[in-house]
């Protein structure tokens, strides 16, 4: 075989040329169609995928439920000229019954020019931009009228100069929450800040549930990120599954997504642990979890607790699960019923009178795990109820069943890419007179924090079988999605998107499924290759409406692949067309928070195109071809 030297669009790949292979598609031959819903999003609390991530937050720890080596984690004492003060936690004082405790500070000595407080560090930083309101609240009560006002600032770390401040008026002698606004003028964007709360009174002051929030997605109150909602709105997605993961289960029973405490005003939600070692806010609950999929147009798969956690809790079928089916049933109305149904009208209470359209409920997650075989029973008493009352509802099972089948079983792959590779034609001899397909955890696991070329060539191939098998899979979603990029950050490795608290990029595989999912079609046409390296693997799909073929076409291997491509049964096909190249030097070449756009998706104009025509894949190479055909 010759050594070749091709140019690809950001790299010069060298490398032997595999056989030239021939696809043969037959457009007038639909084989199926593609499931308008495959590509969709999962995620859940790791990784600080919503504190520290999506949810807008600045302020860590703003309840102090957790507790770090000898203190209060990320808060610490702060005391200006020659004021003395103490902080620790009062568990005897709090502004709420779900916020049983505050943060007591202690102030033996200070004025106002020589004030004393406490600082919180934020998740790695705050990020400060120029002239930019940033929205704050806490909850307070000082030990007597003379306290006087609390002063807070966003402080740079570097200077110790206040880009931003605040007064927050005479603290009452009981619980009061208020509200401040932090303007920044001309400062320059960074994430090395804090927030810093001081007083310039002796005396002793109780604070909770401090907030700080930048302006947000839509300028939703309590909102999103607005560069992570955009980067998911161009994957294309069609669903979120939330909330989980093993973030739904929890370690034990009491530590599970239990909806009903994270819904209403933030001082009402006690907070819990999630199983990634980290306490989550719950300032990500239930409703805001709904309005992201509105706010992305996309639809929810709504997975609810099905009495299995983690650490191999379970409950039994029977009178002990009815809670939690019943719990399930409300969930499902606060969802999706009107305002006149009980669970509906609280939603419309809070803020939020349409209901949320939802077709697919998850019953538990990943239950092959539970070795009591209790799953058969508690997913038969869930499907039960919730047909009775929701018949239209498809129920989705996390383990194989026996005794009946599912409406949708969730099958889970976290492999490296040969084992993508190796596998892709997993589901091409599959029983199509089973449940359906979701794969809803799947992921190339090789590059971190986020995937690296090489991965992104495995999840490339992979979708080449969803794809042609989307007669049997409806939905697919990669996970992890996110991961925070500092020091601790991560508990899971190979995640798409990477983050700090200033920045976010997309890995190599958050590309490759951009371009699958923007390119997905609405059928399958009868096709065969022959020939070709053994590690290139192709899809095809059409929108005949659109008049439009896409050619998804990926080269792991380094050297070039060249294909002879022919296309029947069109009227006519264009000599022109589109190419979109997602192109590596290497498997390990990725993109990081300080090199964020090393390999993105090209995008240049095919010449010589038709029903009959040849092209050249570079190595490690993913390719859309984007071709129009009448
Ligand atoms: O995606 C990370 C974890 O992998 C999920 O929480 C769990 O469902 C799976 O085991």
């Amino acid at each position: 075989m010759a050594a070749l030297a091709v140019s690809g669009s950001s790299a010069v790949v060298c490398g032997a040329q595999s056989p030239t292979a021939t696809l043969s598609i037959q457009l007038d031959k639909p084989a199926h169609a593609v499931s308008p819903t495959l590509y969709g999003l999962m995620t859940e609390e790791i990784n600080y995928s919503y504190d520290g991530g999506l949810y807008a937050e600045m302020v860590r720890n703003r309840t102090f439920q957790d507790h770090g080596f000898g203190g209060v984690a990320h808060w610490n004492i702060e005391h200006m000229g020659n004021s003395n003060a103490s902080m620790g936690i009062d568990q005897a004082e709090g502004p709420s019954a779900a916020l049983e405790h505050s943060l007591a500070i202690t102030v033996k000595q200070a004025d106002v020019a020589n004030q004393a407080g406490v600082r919180n560090e934020g998740y790695w930083g705050m990020a400060v931009r120029a002239n930019t309101a940033y929205k704050g609240s806490l909850y307070a009560k000082a030990d007597s009228a003379e306290m006087g006002p609390i002063t807070v600032a966003l402080v740079s770390d570097n200077s110790g100069k206040a880009v931003a401040t605040a007064t927050v008026p005479g603290i009452s002698t009981e619980w009061k929450r208020y509200e401040f606004t932090l303007t920044t003028g001309k400062v320059e964007t960074s994430a090395e800040n804090h927030l810093l709360l001081t007083v310039g009174h002796a005396g002793k002051v109780w604070i909770d549930m401090v907030s700080l929030f930048p302006p947000t997605y839509k300028d939703r109150v309590n909102g999103n990120r607005p560069e992570l909602m955009e980067k998911m709105a161009a994957m294309h997605p069609t669903f979120l599954r939330l909330p989980g993961g093993n973030y739904l289960e929890g370690d034990l029973i009491d530590e599970r997504f239990d909806w009903k405490n994270t819904i209403g005003p933030l001082v009402d939600r006690p907070t819990h642990r999630s199983p990634w070692m980290y306490q989550s806010s719950d300032g990500m609950g239930l409703l805001e979890f709904l309005e992201w999929t509105e706010d992305l147009k996309i639809q929810t798969v709504l997975a609810v607790y099905a009495g299995y956690s983690l650490k191999g809790d379970h409950i039994a079928p029977g009178p002990a699960l009815t809670p939690f089916v019943d719990d399930a049933l409300d969930e499902i109305e606060f969802a999706t019923g009107d305002a006149s149904t009980k669970w509906g009208g609280v939603r419309a209470k809070l803020g939020h009178p349409a209901a949320f359209p939802v077709k697919y409920v998850e019953i538990g997650n990943e239950d092959w795990f539970d070795k009591s075989g209790s799953y058969e029973g508690r997913y038969a008493q869930f499907y039960k109820a919730i047909k009775a009352k929701y018949p239209q509802l498809e129920l989705i099972a996390t383990a194989p069943l026996k005794r009946m089948k599912p409406d949708v079983l969730d099958d889970h792959y976290y492999k490296r890419a040969d084992e993508f590779f190796e596998d892709v034609k997993h589901y091409d001899t599959a029983d199509r007179s089973g449940p359906k397909i979701f794969v809803g955890e799947w992921a190339t696991r090789e590059g971190s924090p986020t995937t690296n070329m090489g991965a992104a060539l495995g999840d490339a191939a992979w979708m080449t079988g969803m794809e042609r098998n989307s007669d049997l899979i409806v939905m697919a979603s990669y996970a992890p999605l996110f991961v925070n990029v500092n020091p601790g950050g991560m508990q899971w490795e190979s995640d798409l998107i990477g983050y700090d608290a200033l920045t976010s990029y997309g890995s190599p595989g958050y590309y490759a499924q951009a371009m699958f999912a923007e390119y997905l079609g609405t059928e399958v046409p009868t096709s065969s290759m022959t020939g070709g390296g053994a590690r290139f693997f192709y899809s095809v799909t059409r929108d005949a409406a659109a008049g439009k073929v896409f050619l998804k076409l990926v080269n792991a291997a380094s050297g070039p692949q060249a294909v002879d491509i022919e296309m029947s049964g069109a009227g006519a096909v264009a000599k022109a067309g589109t190419v979109v190249s997602l192109t590596g030097t290497n498997p390990a070449e990725t993109n990081t928070i300080s090199a964020p756009t090393r390999i993105v998706p090209v995008k240049t104009a095919l010449k010589g195109a038709g029903a009959k025509f040849s092209h050249v894949v570079p190595g490690y190479s993913v390719q859309v071809l984007e071709l129009q055909a009448k």
